[in-house]
């Protein structure tokens, strides 16, 4: 099959462009985990991730988003997704309570550029399979980051999430329907990153190319379903899950984790991975 275009590749002054947009993501991420609290409500996260935006001159990739096929426009400019929520929860009403699992996805654009990521975090103490489910989420998207290289396909980052998650004694659910993807001018573009598959499989990964890796697992089955919202992506067996998402830079030097405020610097190094930043 013919391709009409292949994945977009950023010259070095596009990623410094798009590290911009991604450590804004990552420090209203902080700032929305800092601020989460038993009593906080998800809208109140919110409004404050929108101040954080107006404050920086950034656009939110999510507000509006979806109205171009068919979904009722997204309305917020986070997704808060709590305990069986997998992704998509949108923020409001919502009062959060010691226990809870809350994985919070933001996605910002400057000047073009869009980032993209999400963190699962407790609020006050976790039960302790609620806990091992959000670090085995957070290892293996690590895991997934690492196993990407310029030159490589994008099913070895598939694979490294799977196997990652596959090395536990329990067995975790992998959920399918969602995927990681291509960013940079708009917030999705291909390819689709699965959370599974095979090494060796997958387009190619070339020197420019930027990927948003994001594993979203459960507790128990990965089976989902959709709420009446066309938004809120639940377990159907309303097990827990977890999410977590950076966005990536491959170069021909090594990796650039654009929405990590250290880059990547220490989990690529621990991985005895290349860390490449630009000028930062
Ligand atoms: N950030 C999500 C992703 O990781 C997409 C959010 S959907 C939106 O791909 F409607 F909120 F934009
Ligand atoms: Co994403």
């Amino acid at each position: 099959m013919t391709r009409l275009r292949g994945l977009e590749r950023k010259r070095p002054g596009q990623l410094l462009q798009m590290r911009k947009a991604g450590l804004l993501v990552g420090r209203v991420l902080a700032a929305l985990a800092e601020h989460a609290a038993p009593g906080v409500t998800t809208g109140e996260l919110d409004r404050l991730a929108r101040e954080l935006l107006a404050e920086a001159k950034a656009a939110s990739s999510f507000l509006g988003y979806g109205a171009a096929f068919g979904l009722p426009p997204y309305p917020a400019v986070t997704c808060i997704s709590v305990n069986d929520e997998i992704v998509h929860g949108i923020p409001g009403e919502r009062v959060l309570a010691a226990g809870d699992l809350v994985s919070v996805d933001f996605g910002a654009s400057v000047d073009g550029w869009h980032g993209d990521s999400a963190r699962t975090f407790g609020i006050g103490d976790l039960a302790p399979e609620a806990a091992a489910l959000c670090e085995t989420t957070r290892v293996a998207m690590w895991d997934g980051i690492a196993a990407g290289r310029v030159g490589g396909r994008v099913g070895d980052i598939s694979h490294a999430i799977e196997a990652s998650i596959d090395a536990h004694v329990h067995q975790y659910g992998i959920v399918a329907e969602y995927t990681g993807h291509g960013i940079g001018t708009a917030m999705h573009q291909p390819p689709d990153v699965p959370n599974y598959g095979r090494a060796g499989r997958g387009e190619r990964i070339l020197d420019g190319v930027c990927l948003a890796i994001e594993p979203m697992v459960t507790l128990g089955s990965a089976d989902a379903a959709t709420l009446a919202d066309e938004w809120t992506v639940v377990t159907r067996d309303r097990s827990w899950a977890a999410h977590w998402e950076h966005t990536v830079a491959f170069t021909g030097a090594g990796l650039w984790v654009l929405t990590a405020e250290d880059g990547g610097e220490a989990e690529l190094t621990a991985r005895g991975i290349p860390f490449a930043p630009l000028g930062d």
